[in-house]
């Protein structure tokens, strides 16, 4: 998934010489800054430290798997989106990337908005105190429970993802005595450079109301006439772990050629367009992600441009970055177990995790970085496949990556950039209780999402 393809080939020796993979780093023990949060530092001693805390230390407070979240990083980029954005734009962080009460907190600290697109990230960002219009719900099958909750908290925004939802959110909006602020989702047609399944612009799949053949304007027309309903704007999200920015320029354009339809239609001009989000991280040292600044560049400009040029008056924009703001805030430390090498293929390096705390492998074939954290080493790189505890071959986690040939059970590695899809997508499979999430900043961690126990798992278990 991230753009650095590196295909699984013959003995690491051998395939040097013939390109097929990257050479191993001139130094293993070096921490590219590209995919490492902001306060992690390897010491003289060779342990590696996040906000100032060694990895050994925290390993031993807080066991194996885990994630590290480095909060001031975390609110240093999100800081980031929301100045680079200004006052005339809104930066809604998409909870599905990684949510929970402490992130809500750092959130609403740093002036940012909420995207939820579920019951329960709606009950956990109110939980923490997210004010109710400072959130926005999305969804292309929120039910009927979810909209009466969303309508009733009195959420900023309901994103209406088809037909039947605008009757349905009307009606609820109606019977509360509300008018509920709506945009409308629409695809916009664009084949966002990225894996298939989280690419979202395209026509032939579940989100949104197509702008191509006219339905799009159906909607907008039907949500005009309900009383329930207060239509405030277009929304289009064209994908995930994307890097180029065209198809956002494409998709903004075509969402601003339908409010110029609107106002030709109705003499309404709709206040607001959003983005989505969907911004690249680097995942490896060959992914080159685009900075805040740059992306509210390009967006504000093309919009501008268009909307001049369609006489219309510039709607505020709004973006709903997830992975760009929590993905490379965070790492995954394991422990190493069992290591055996494949003579003439590769060493398989098991962990104490695995699919259920980062299925993103498996899933997308998406690749990451790893480095031996609990201490440095002057080995000669192997090529290595980091793969977890579970039943199932495919329970990769890093599927090529070099580490020294003396790694041994015992020391500790990190995979970083894990920060978004990992925890928020865990599983129990195989009975795993899901690792925690710590938070740590300036010499201090704190737990803010706990291990689950086995208490927890038999706790769901009545028969
Ligand atoms: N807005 C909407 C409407 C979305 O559907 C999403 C992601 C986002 C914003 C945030 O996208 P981000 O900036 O985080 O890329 N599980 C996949 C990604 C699925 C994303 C779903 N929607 C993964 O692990 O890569």
């Amino acid at each position: 998934m991230s753009r650095s393809a590196h295909p699984a080939g013959p003995r690491h020796a051998d395939v040097f010489s013939e390109g097929h993979y990257s050479a191993p780093p001139a130094d293993l023990n070096v921490l590219d800054p590209k995919v490492w949060s902001h306060t992690v530092r390897r010491t003289e001693d060779g342990v590696v430290t996040v906000g100032g805390l060694e990895v050994t230390a925290l390993a031993e407070e807080f066991g194996t798997p885990a994630y590290f979240v480095d909060e001031a990083d975390f609110r240093e980029r999100a800081r980031a989106w929301r100045t680079a954005f200004g006052h005339d734009a809104d930066v809604f962080y998409a909870g599905k990337a990684f949510l929970s009460r402490a992130v809500v907190r750092w959130l609403h600290e740093e002036g940012l908005n909420l995207d939820v697109c579920s019951g329960g990230e709606l009950a956990t960002a109110l939980s923490a105190g997210m004010p109710a219009d400072r959130i926005a719900f999305h969804g292309n099958n929120k039910s009927t429970a979810e909209i009466h909750a969303a309508v009733e908290a009195g959420v900023g925004r309901i994103v209406l993802d088809s037909f039947q939802e605008i009757v349905r959110v009307a009606h609820i909006a109606q019977s509360l005595g509300r008018r509920q602020r709506v945009q409308i989702r629409v695809t916009v047609g664009v084949e966002a450079h990225t894996h298939e399944f989280i690419a979202t612009a395209h026509e032939d799949q579940k989100f949104g109301i197509a702008l191509a053949d006219g339905q799009a304007a159906e909607a907008v027309r039907r949500a005009l006439t309900l009383d329930g309903l207060e239509l405030v704007g277009i929304h289009s999200h064209i994908g995930s772990q994307i890097f180029d920015m065209a198809g956002f320029e494409v998709a903004a354009r075509r969402v601003v050629g339908l409010l110029a339809a609107v106002r030709d239609e109705h003499s309404v001009e709709l206040p607001e367009i959003d983005l989505g989000g969907g911004l690249g991280i680097a995942y490896t040292s060959d992914d080159d992600p685009r900075e805040p600044h740059e992306i509210a560049k390009a967006l504000g400009e093309i919009v501008t441009r268009e909307c001049e040029a369609a006489r219309l008056s510039t709607p505020r924009i709004s973006v709903e970055p997830g992975r760009a703001i929590v993905g490379p805030t965070a790492f995954t430390l394991y422990e190493v177990g069992t290591i055996k090498p494949l003579e003439g293929l590769r060493t398989y390096v098991s962990v104490d995790g695995g699919m259920s705390d980062n299925i993103r492998t498996a899933l997308y074939d998406a690749e990451y970085s790893v480095a031996l954290v609990s201490r440095t080493s002057d080995a000669e790189p192997m090529l290595a496949r980091v793969v977890g505890k579970h039943c199932e071959s495919g329970d990769i986690v890093v599927k090529d990556a070099f580490l020294p040939a003396d790694l041994a059970p015992g020391d500790l590695i990190a995979v970083p950039a894990t920060g978004a899809y990992c925890r928020s997508m865990a599983s129990n499979y195989n009975h795993a209780p899901r690792p925690p999430v710590v938070a740590v900043k300036d010499g201090a961690a704190r737990v803010i999402v706990r291990r689950e126990t086995e208490d927890d798992l038999l706790r769901l278990d009545v028969g």
